[in-house]
């Protein structure tokens, strides 16, 4: 009788409490089969023979009782342990976030700027005809102005196709001299390879007294800010025609994806069509005509524009220019 107490109490799960009362309360349990014998007892013996077996019966399920009470508890509590959430706890997993790699470039295009004391310029995105193309010695009859390229709105206003209004913008308003950038999104209509309806530009703008800026510093700060970009590569420039500016450039950096690091020499390949070159952006110094547009006397200047895309492009060596809008978690993961 202690024995069993002792085993009731010393069970560690419910599984094996129950065991136990089966074992001795059950049909075929050990107290059960004591009762059993009653028939065989002497009647005279027959009551202290029952008490003794209630009392015992009683003292088990007392000890079943309260062992059951303790299994329970503890196993609840291991429950409860199982179960803990420890909401103080940091889940790296969570941390999905990365900047796309056109925002990332033209912030570091910006703060490269902003580093030389240019000032950040913005200008809205419908664009009337005069800032756009007018100002911009662009007149009615330039084939710039084709339906093909531009977005045109209802009241004769236009989706901006460059970020160059944003100059004349910038001189109306303010005095020179100016040196200023605008990165912002322009609009054409264009969808290819290497053209989507809307994409990014960064405008530079340089005005000074006649006579104070030249061709020469243009040409030294591009060298430098594509080095700068791009790091060791040969830049070179070729002449070209912007409306805006006169002479216009456009510059070209040694390719970077057929460059062999021993000679320092690009020998051509798909992604710069075999010439060695790959055209990053264009520029000038800014037409008389502009400054007649504006009312600026005696000032000369020069402006530059590129586009953020094909510099993100170059720099991650992303090959096609729409992959960058298709939003795809796999190509963005990477810049986390
Ligand atoms: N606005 C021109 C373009 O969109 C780029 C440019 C800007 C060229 C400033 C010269 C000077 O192609």
């Amino acid at each position: 009788m202690q024995d069993w107490i002792e085993k009731i109490n010393s069970s560690e799960s419910l599984e094996q409490l129950e065991q136990l009362r089966v074992d001795i309360l059950g049909k075929k349990g050990v107290l059960t089969l004591e009762f059993a014998k009653m028939k065989t007892v002497p009647n005279e013996e027959k009551k202290a023979f029952a008490q003794n077996l209630n009392t015992q019966k009683a003292s088990i399920n007392e000890a079943l009782e309260s062992q059951k009470t303790i299994l329970m508890a503890k196993a609840l509590e291991l429950q409860l342990e199982a179960e803990r959430i420890d909401v103080t706890k940091f889940t790296p997993n969570l941390n999905h976030a990365a900047t796309h790699p056109v925002a990332d470039t033209m912030a570091q295009i910006t703060s490269y700027f902003q580093n030389l004391n240019f000032s950040v310029e913005e200008g809205p995105l419908v664009e009337d005809d005069f800032h756009n193309f007018e100002a911009l010695n662009l007149p009615k009859y330039h084939p710039a102005r084709d339906m093909q390229d531009t977005f045109y709105c209802n009241d004769g206003a236009v989706l901006r196709t460059h970020t160059s209004p944003v100059q004349i913008r910038t001189m109306m308003s303010q005095k020179p001299p100016i040196r200023m950038i605008a990165p912002g999104t322009v609009f054409r209509k264009d969808f290819d390879i290497t053209h989507t309806p809307m994409f990014h530009q960064i405008e530079g703008l340089v005005i000074e007294k006649e006579g104070v800026v030249s061709f020469a510093n243009l040409k030294f700060v591009m060298e430098e800010f594509l080095t700068h970009m791009f790091g060791d590569v040969e830049v070179r420039f070729r002449p070209s025609f912007f409306p805006f500016t006169e002479p216009s450039a456009e510059v070209d950096i040694s390719c970077i994806f057929c460059k062999d690091e021993s000679t320092g020499k690009s020998s051509g390949c798909r992604v710069c069509s075999h010439t060695g070159w790959l055209e990053v952006l264009g520029c000038g110094i800014v037409d008389e005509n502009v400054f007649k547009a504006v009312g600026y006397e005696k000032v000369s200047g020069y402006a530059f524009g590129l586009g953020i895309e094909r510099f993100a492009m170059l720099i991650h060596k992303i090959g096609d220019l729409r992959s960058l809008f298709e939003s795809d978690i796999r190509l963005l993961g990477q810049f986390r």
